[in-house]
């Protein structure tokens, strides 16, 4: 009956070529094959551990089942009309192999938990893949920050509030930065695969089977951490999928907003970096032009990203229990999100270690005087003096040298409260030499920093590894 669906018993008629056409999931879920066939397998194994078939008949059907694996690897799987979804294509292939006894597969199983478990061992690989590539940018920003300097002779720019120059900072430090941020994202997915490491084979279609399923068994095969606990929310929870979808676009927000910044750097206004050929554009009419897209795209897509999240939020929304085709909706914005941001990794790592950067531009961009205005302010402090009054007395100095167009330095020199020995405070690089706490910009804390980074990079790149054993377990 290659002609029908697998669900076909009960249905007088065919299904209509419309219902079909609106309701199949194989276009997108195409890219579950090797997840379905390891739950399958591990299904299968549990079907012969307690007993409900034979161990020849189980045999028979791994057999089937590791043949259709061999199909998809080779291009050679040949779906039909009547296949719905991935699941159902595998079985109905997997019985025109072992006859009878493929028809056994499905005992004790429905779709529900099936794509349940496909997709979690799916996010479980993917997952601890996206953790790599952020990873991995994380190492270009370390080498980047090494190369640029964590001493007192580092590379220096100005640090920004307000998108208006606040005061300088080394580059290393700026670096620094964005991979913290994203050391937080490699966590929080760590986190999330830990949490979704749960098997919800044996649930059923909702209620378990009055067969003697092990789910502790079958979840063990699968290299589960543990079994589901409910039935019901085993086969309805998408948790995963969101806080999946998540982690994926806050990683997004964070690429966006490093895109932004390398816009602005690569500007003729700011001259801060020169991108590397293989990784700009250029424009079909302007002959001069040499565009940053990887950086404007790396913000563009957090729009699609941020649409994914709450699209499937919207979906999960109105959802009784248990199982119902909505869930279907899960897949396509999470392997769009998962295969954008991998894209995106791996562009920006590209972009950003073969970039170059005009450092000269950066440090005269840092060396005006005004920036050195809360080091005065600080001197005066350390001298005894409020803050407030010292900031003041400061503030003042500034709008004088800003209305009459006198270098604050010469200004700092004839104030009797701030005098000579100020004025050196103002010189250009001298603010980061001075800055000692902990965690901020300058030579001794950069150090300390710099050997934190690569601990934390180091922490994570084990915690990822350990987390993304083989769960392939075909033979
Ligand atoms: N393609 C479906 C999905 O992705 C599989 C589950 C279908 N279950 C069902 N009872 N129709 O959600």
């Amino acid at each position: 009956m290659a002609d029908q669906p697998l669900w076909h018993g009960r249905f007088e008629t065919s299904p209509a070529d419309a219902l079909m056409k609106f309701t199949e999931s194989l276009s997108f879920d195409q890219k579950l094959w090797r997840d379905d066939i390891t739950g399958s397998i591990a299904h299968v194994k549990g079907l012969v551990h307690s007993q409900i078939i034979s161990k020849s008949e189980g045999e028979k059907i791994v057999v089937a089942l590791e043949t259709v694996a061999n199909e998809f690897v080779n291009d050679k799987f040949v779906f039909v009309a009547t296949d719905e979804d991935i699941h159902t294509a595998i079985e109905r292939r997997v019985t025109q192999i072992a006859g009878d006894t493929g028809a056994k597969l499905h005992t004790g199983r429905s779709r529900n938990d099936q794509v349940a478990t496909a997709l979690r061992l799916w996010c479980k690989r993917e997952l601890a893949t996206i953790g790599k590539l952020t990873l991995d940018l994380c190492d270009v920003f370390k080498l980047r920050a090494n190369e640029a300097g964590w001493g007192s002779d580092g590379v220096y720019l100005p640090g920004y509030t307000h998108m208006q120059r606040a005061q300088p900072v080394l580059l290393a430090h700026h670096f620094a930065a964005h991979a913290w941020a994203l050391l937080r994202d490699v966590d929080r997915l760590t986190q999330t695969i830990e949490r979704l490491d749960v098997s919800p084979l044996g649930a059923g279609a909702l209620a378990g089977s009055s067969l003697p399923l092990d789910a502790d068994f079958v979840s063990t095969e699968l290299g589960f951490a543990r079994r589901f606990n409910n039935s019901l929310d085993a086969v309805s929870d998408r948790d995963f999928v969101a806080e999946a979808l998540f982690n994926l676009t806050l990683i997004g927000i964070h690429l966006s907003r490093l895109g932004e910044e390398w816009v602005l750097w690569t500007t003729q206004e700011f001259g801060f970096a020169v991108l590397d050929d293989a990784y700009s554009t250029g424009s079909s009419m302007l002959p001069q032009k040499k565009n940053a897209d990887i950086a404007e795209l790396a913000r563009g897509k957090s729009g699609r990203l941020i649409g994914n999240l709450t699209g499937l939020l919207a979906t999960l929304k109105g959802l009784p229990l248990a199982y119902n085709r909505d869930l279907q909706e899960d897949k396509e914005p999470l392997f769009d999100s998962v295969n954008q941001i991998a894209l995106a990794l791996q562009a920006l790592s590209g972009m950003i270690s073969t970039a170059k950067f005009n450092t000269a531009a950066m440090q005269t961009a840092a060396d005006s005087e005004l920036l050195g205005a809360t080091d005065l302010a600080e001197w005066l402090v350390a001298r005894g003096m409020p803050f407030r009054e010292a900031h003041s007395h400061v503030g003042a100095l500034v709008s004088k040298s800003i209305r009459e167009s006198v270098e604050l330095s010469k200004l700092v020199k004839a104030d009797d409260k701030l005098g000579k020995d100020a004025a050196t405070l103002l010189a250009p690089g001298a603010a980061i030499s001075r800055r000692s706490t902990k965690g901020g910009s300058g030579p001794i804390p950069g150090a300390i920093q710099s050997a934190e980074l690569s601990e934390e990079i180091t922490v994570m790149r084990a915690r990822v590894a350990s987390l993304s054993a083989p769960l392939f377990n075909l033979r």
